[in-house]
């Protein structure tokens, strides 16, 4: 089968290197890739919403299946664009239609659809310009501090934690005035949930469905979760606190009804789900969906995976998973992120890395690399991935944070802290 990834960070080179091994995979490209995916498979210089570019390299290139990684692509409705030419009947694609991606496009319609199926969220008020007065007053009812989300997408930026309810007050009014451009047209006003977060993962083909291993990220820029959000610093897989009895909350109250759902709203979803979810004294609550796997996530999830991931792929995009089960390793995984210093604000990119290749016990993954005249230079804030095992998490990172002082670049930061909240 030839196989065409979208996307080009840690996510996707996670994605590339599982495929690769695919003993039923003829070629594999990645579009746009990096100099990380560049050694697997083949980079194509295709933007991942450019959908004219996309279908005439699919039909150039014989694709069978096409892999989404990012969101934009799926809000934008690749799955609908290709379903509606009938030359493309038969390409198979790995991500949710349009109807189903809005579970991420729209945080008010997320809220809407986890009230409406009852799963645990937490309780919201959707402000637009006209309804000013009575989300503050809304406001007023909550206790400190209080969440507020654009509802679109705003690149992971979208979301602020507030404290004090007049300056909350304030920042409602710049984002409705927008601060975040379109995505902060309506934003919602949550309950804030004190817990610790996870994120959870299923492959669905919108009626079956299976579920991949858990995996915690660290989001915060600086050591004990502090500083400003980011796409993500590293992660670790398994949780030490996702036991079998919170697995089984969340699987009954939350991954059941959730498909569930799926089917009754006649979305064509054949994808992944990423539960974003909040341990609240042992109850699952979902904070968000994703239509795609996280970053850094998959950089720990899809290693654990010893099931041919592409036969997974084919058989949700075919609608063929009734009864497939996932062999999953039961070692820990862990990955530290590697980010150009600066990072999530300003930063500089075209730095040269080295040691990548005395890495000998990790895999490393580029996140953000490009290759310039035969040397990998960093392009992006996150730039790179280092994913090891070990028989515990503590082990797994420390393997990492071994492979990472071998790698070197002008302002290189990594959080040294990770797993410190799990010990
Ligand atoms: P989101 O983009 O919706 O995942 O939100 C970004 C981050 O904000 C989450 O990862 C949480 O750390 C935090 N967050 C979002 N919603 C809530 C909430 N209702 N209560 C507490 N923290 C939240
Ligand atoms: N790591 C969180 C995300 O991918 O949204």
């Amino acid at each position: 089968m030839n196989v065409l990834i979208l996307g080009s960070g840690g996510r996707e080179h996670a994605f590339a290197n599982q495929i690769a091994k695919s003993n039923i995979l003829k070629k594999l490209y990645v579009a746009p890739g990096n100099a990380g995916t560049e050694k697997i498979a083949e980079n194509v210089n295709i933007p991942v919403t450019d959908f004219i570019s996309i279908s005439e390299f699919v039909t150039k290139n014989n694709i069978e299946l096409i892999v989404v990684g990012p969101e934009d692509p799926l809000v934008a409705g690749i799955v609908d664009f290709f379903k509606s030419k009938s030359e493309f009947s038969g390409l198979l694609i790995a991500g949710p239609d349009k109807a189903g991606a809005i579970l991420e496009g729209s945080k008010d319609y997320a809220k809407e659809f986890m009230f409406k199926y009852n799963i645990p969220t937490a309780g919201y008020f959707c402000a637009v310009p006209e309804n000013y007065d009575n989300a503050v007053e809304y406001m007023t009812t909550l206790n400190p501090p209080y969440v507020l989300k654009a509802d679109g997408l705003a690149a992971g930026k979208g979301v602020l934690i507030i404290d004090n309810i007049e300056e909350a007050e304030s920042e409602l009014k710049n984002m409705l005035g927008g601060k975040f451009g379109n995505a902060g047209n309506k934003v919602v006003i949550e309950e804030y949930l004190d817990g610790i977060e996870c994120s959870v993962f299923a492959l669905t083909d919108g009626e079956s469905y299976v579920i991949l291993p858990e995996a915690k990220d660290y989001k915060r820029i600086g050591e004990n979760n502090t500083g400003l959000n980011t796409g993500g610093m590293g992660a670790v897989s398994p949780v030490p606190f996702y036991d079998n009895e919170f697995a089984q909350k969340v699987e009954e109250r939350i991954i059941k009804p959730t498909i569930a759902g799926i089917q009754k709203e006649n979305m064509d979803y054949r994808g992944f789900v990423f539960f974003g979810l909040m341990n609240v004294n042992g109850d699952p609550y979902v904070i968000e969906y994703n239509v795609r796997m996280g970053d850094p996530e998959t950089e720990v999830v899809l290693p654990r995976i010893k099931t041919d991931l592409l036969t997974l792929l084919i058989a949700a995009a075919k609608k063929e998973l009734k009864n497939k089960t996932v062999e999953i390793d039961q070692r820990s995984a862990a990955t530290i992120i590697l980010v150009s210093g600066g990072y999530p604000e300003a930063y500089e990119k075209n730095k040269i890395i080295s040691g990548i290749d005395e890495v000998k016990d990790s895999i490393v993954f580029h996140s953000g690399t490009t290759n310039k005249d035969g040397n990998i230079v960093s392009s992006g804030g996150r730039v790179l991935a280092v994913s090891s095992f070990g028989t515990n998490i503590f082990e797994a990172l420390q393997q990492s944070y071994n492979s990472a002082s071998k790698i070197n670049f002008d302002k290189m930061y990594y959080r040294k802290d990770l797993g410190f909240d799990l010990k």
